[in-house]
This record gives structure tokens, sequence and C-alpha cells, in this order.
């Protein structure tokens, strides 16, 4: 991979913990600030990405490796496509989810082995790694009500799904507390945006 002068920022979170409202907020700011700004969602962000995101969420049960595969199928090329000449360009990308997701959702929500897991995220991204994570913390009951009554194959999940994979989003931060930005997702979204902002500006200035 060819050095990068950009900055990667991805928010993470379990279902209906505000990540769109406050990418939307953060990219904003971000143009406000002059700045080349390029967002993008998990799965999807290429046609190839949201072909795979509609028969992820859509279609009836897949099996967990499918599954992993499928998932760093649409990351390989939304990471070739999209992030990697964004970061060559020295762009602000903001993800919509990304690898973390797969860390919470396959391995400790599904049960896969760490190792599989480990292996798929590496033949995805190659190499290509956030320089800040935001997760937007949220008790699964309450972001479950948020996503409302027309569920996804992940929203229509067992409450213990989502709380595992909450637990798998903490214990990513906590043993790396120095890429990640852990914010309460039930405050009010604009409280929520200053607090990322000024992760971003930490990003941006290099500190
Ligand atoms: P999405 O609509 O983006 O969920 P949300 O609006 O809550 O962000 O749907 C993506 C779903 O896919 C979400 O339930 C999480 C799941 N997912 C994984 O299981 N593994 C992954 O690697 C990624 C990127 C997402």
């Amino acid at each position: 991979m060819a050095a990068r002068g950009g900055r990667f920022v991805v928010f993470e979170g379990g279902e209906g913990a505000g990540k769109s409202t406050q990418i939307e907020l953060a990219e904003r700011r971000a143009r406000q600030a002059g700045l080349e700004v390029v967002t993008c969602r998990e799965p999807g962000g290429t046609p190839f990405g949201e072909a795979m995101r509609s028969a992820l969420l859509h279609t009836g049960a897949i099996s967990a490796r499918a599954e992993l595969l499928a998932f760093n199928a649409a990351r390989a090329e939304l990471v070739e496509v999209v992030i990697a000449p964004a970061l060559e360009r020295g762009a602000l990308v903001l993800c919509d989810r990304f690898t973390a997701s797969t860390v919470a959702y396959q391995q400790y929500g599904r049960g896969l082995d760490a190792r599989l897991v480990e292996a798929a995220i590496a033949l995805a991204t190659e190499g290509v790694t956030p320089d800040l994570q935001v997760l937007l913390d949220v008790d699964p009951a309450t972001g479950l009500e948020r996503a409302g009554a027309d569920r996804d194959r992940f929203e229509a999940e067992a409450r213990a799904f989502h709380e595992r994979v909450r637990v798998g989003f903490l214990a990513q931060a906590a043993a790396r507390p120095e890429r990640w930005l852990v914010l309460d997702g039930a405050l009010a979204a604009e409280r929520v945006a200053d607090e990322v902002w000024a992760g971003v500006g930490r990003v941006l200035s290099g500190a």
C-alpha cells in the first residue's frame, strides 16, 4: 500500500446507535472547514457492495462463515475502489462501520473463531486501518426500539445476540483505547457531534 496522507475515521455501534446522524453532522462540519470528505458505509458503498448488502440483510439464513466472507468481499471492493484512493488523495474518509463490526457481529455475536475473522479482515483490508473508531454505545433495548418494526436479518436477532455484539465493541475499545472514542449514543445528537468533532480534530492535527 502506498503512503497515505488522508485520515480515516470509522463510526461503529449496535443497531440504532445514531451512526448515520453523526456521520452527516461530521461531514457537514468537515466541509465547512474546507476539507475533502468522502463518506461511505458498510456493507455497501460500491455497486458490488450494495448488491452484497441486500443479500446479507434481506435473504434468509446464511451460514456464519459465508456471512464473514460476504462482508469481507464487499469490504475488499470498498477498500480498493473507494477508501485507499481517497486516502492517497489526502481526503478525510468517514465510514459507517468497518472491521470492528465484523469482530463484534461475526466473532462475538456469531461465535466464529477469532483467527478466521482476523484472516478474512486481513485479506479484505490489506492493512488499511482506521485512525480513529468512534463507538456510539447504546443499550440494545434502546437501539432496537429506535430501529423500528421493519427489521432486517440482524435487527431480528435475539436480544442476547445484540448484548454479545455490544460486549464485542466495548472489548475492542478497551484493548486499544488510543484508537477509540467511546461515546454514549443515548445523549443528544448535537452533544455527541461536538465530541466527535473534537476527536476528528485531534486526528487531523496528528495528536
Ligand atoms: P446497517 O443498516 O448498516 O445497520 P445500522 O443501520 O444499524 O448501522 O446494516 C448493517 C448490518 O450488518 C448491521 O446489523 C451490522 C451488520 N454487519 C456485520 O454483521 N458485520 C460486518 O462486518 C458489518 C460491516 C456489518
